[in-house]
């Protein structure tokens, strides 16, 4: 039987172009009743990874999602610079975000700078679905690593840009600290930089395949310095109880 263009699950429901490893859902977390709630985080855990945005592959909670929402509502910054952009879905989410916040608060273009060590799959996803991506994404492939990167990421910027910050890179510890000495600069008071994923550093919680660590003690490390040491770590914005950057959500303190 033909797919129902009606059912959101049926490919068919779109005549949108559809990248190659695209299904239509991700898989359902369901509850059980009673059960602890570790192997409830477990499967939202593997479902993260497995979710999409506008058909390509985005790799956040919904609610750490709901959260970056308010940031942006409170900071109002003039771009986000994204550091590890994978397939292109969270950078597509957070430019669109971007161009509803210009909507209610219109102003200067607003710009998402996305960073990576290959931009290739990004680029191809975020290109897919709009054309005129240009005007408001600059894609910069670069190691997280490198001391000169910030500076390449600074000339996709307007002079002076206030940033909101996010690093999704290898949640390693030298990427981590790498990253929060490269890019703080671009956070002005108020303003946030989130360290995305520390739950790999928590047993509880860690997924179990994944290969990095090191980013709490980055954090706490950074936030010890000089270089943190204009940050407050915000742990009331792991608002919805479920995050997967618990530690991690920082804001520049105001003068
Ligand atoms: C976890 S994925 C990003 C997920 C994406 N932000 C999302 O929410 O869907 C990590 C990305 O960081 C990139 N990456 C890993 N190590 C890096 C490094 N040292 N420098 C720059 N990018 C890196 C990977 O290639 C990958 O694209």
């Amino acid at each position: 039987m033909p797919p129902r263009r009606d059912d959101p699950s049926s490919p068919a429901a779109s005549s949108a172009p559809r990248a190659p490893d695209e299904p239509a859902l991700p898989g359902q977390v369901v509850v059980e009743a009673g059960e602890p709630v570790e192997a409830y985080w477990r499967r939202r855990l593997a479902q993260h990874t497995g979710d999409w945005y506008a058909g390509l592959r985005l790799q956040k909670f919904p609610e750490d999602l709901r959260v970056y929402e308010h940031l942006l509502w409170a900071a109002n910054p003039d771009a986000v610079i994204e550091l590890g952009s994978h397939r292109g879905g969270s950078t597509l989410w957070f430019r669109d975000r971007l161009a509803a916040l210009s909507r209610y608060r219109p102003g200067p273009a607003r710009r998402v700078v996305a960073v990576s060590e290959d931009v290739g799959p990004a680029n191809e996803g975020v290109a897919l679905r709009d054309s005129a991506w240009h005007d408001s994404i600059t894609f910069v492939e670069g190691d997280v690593l490198d001391p000169a990167l910030p500076e390449l990421v600074a000339a996709a910027l307007p002079d002076g840009a206030s940033c909101l910050v996010v690093e999704d890179t290898a949640h390693r510890y030298d990427t981590t600290l790498s990253a929060l000495n490269g890019f703080a600069r671009f956070v002005k008071p108020g303003g946030f930089f989130v360290v995305e994923d520390a739950v790999v550093d928590l047993d509880a919680l860690s997924p179990a395949a994944h290969g990095g660590g090191g980013v709490l003690a980055a954090v706490t490390d950074w936030l010890a310095g000089d270089g943190g040491a204009g940050f407050a770590q915000r742990r009331e914005l792991e608002l919805y109880g479920l995050t997967s950057s618990p530690y991690g959500w920082l804001q520049r303190r105001l003068p």
